[in-house]
């Protein structure tokens, strides 16, 4: 198991200070493809719910582009939320009392025990009427895909069958870290679907 992050002022230097893991221009490609393409399958993005958001590169990015839309940015950190402006809270333990149509956990599950992760799936599986947009590195990518310089390897390992397993139950996968509500009855062609 990996062992508990501060998630404080060293941290998020450190991460998303000169050799930052991502940075807010890839982010701005990443938010305007999802955004496009829920408008592609008809399911328009009135609200977001951001779960560990960080530095906010999505929020802003919302915010600058799509103005209209209700956005709620959450973290654990309260470095984070006192110095980006989230709602605190811990996904492992809060569950939203209603929906959003855009969910995004980009970079957060690998750093939860397995009962987090597990209860941070169901509670974001609880949150979403439309797409949510997902990344967590696996123990596959940790050790054949990620810059190990830039990516925090103090993380849980954990393997794609075991996130699929949890994610199923609440939602399709379609690719590129994009997975569709089953409440939300999304008819996909086959091949747009990843299985
Ligand atoms: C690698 S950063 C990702 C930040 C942002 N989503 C991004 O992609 O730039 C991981 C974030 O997850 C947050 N986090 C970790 N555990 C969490 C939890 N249990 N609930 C909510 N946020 C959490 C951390 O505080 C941190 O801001």
């Amino acid at each position: 198991m990996a062992r508990r992050r501060d998630f404080d002022g060293e941290y998020y230097a450190r991460f998303y200070g000169d050799d930052p893991v991502h940075t807010r221009d890839r982010i701005a490609h990443l938010a305007s493809a999802v955004h496009s393409l829920a408008q592609w399958w008809d399911l328009p993005v009135h609200s977001v719910l951001d779960i560990g958001a960080g530095p906010g590169y999505w929020r802003d990015w919302y915010a600058r582009n799509a103005p209209g839309v209700e956005y709620v940015s959450t973290d654990v950190s309260e470095h984070a939320c006192a110095t980006y402006g989230h709602e605190q809270r811990d996904i492992t333990q809060w569950r939203p009392d209603r929906r959003f149509d855009l969910v995004v956990c980009h970079g957060v599950l690998h750093y939860l025990d397995a009962r987090g992760a597990e209860a941070a799936i169901d509670n974001i599986g609880a949150a979403a009427k439309g797409l949510l947009y997902l990344e967590a590195p696996t123990a596959t990518d940790l050790d054949t895909v990620v810059d190990t310089e830039a990516t925090d390897m103090s993380v849980t390992r954990r393997a794609a069958s075991w996130y699929r397993t949890r994610l199923n139950r609440h939602f399709e996968q379609v690719g590129a870290g994009i997975w569709v509500a089953r409440r939300a009855g999304l008819p996909l062609y086959e091949l747009e679907r990843s299985r």
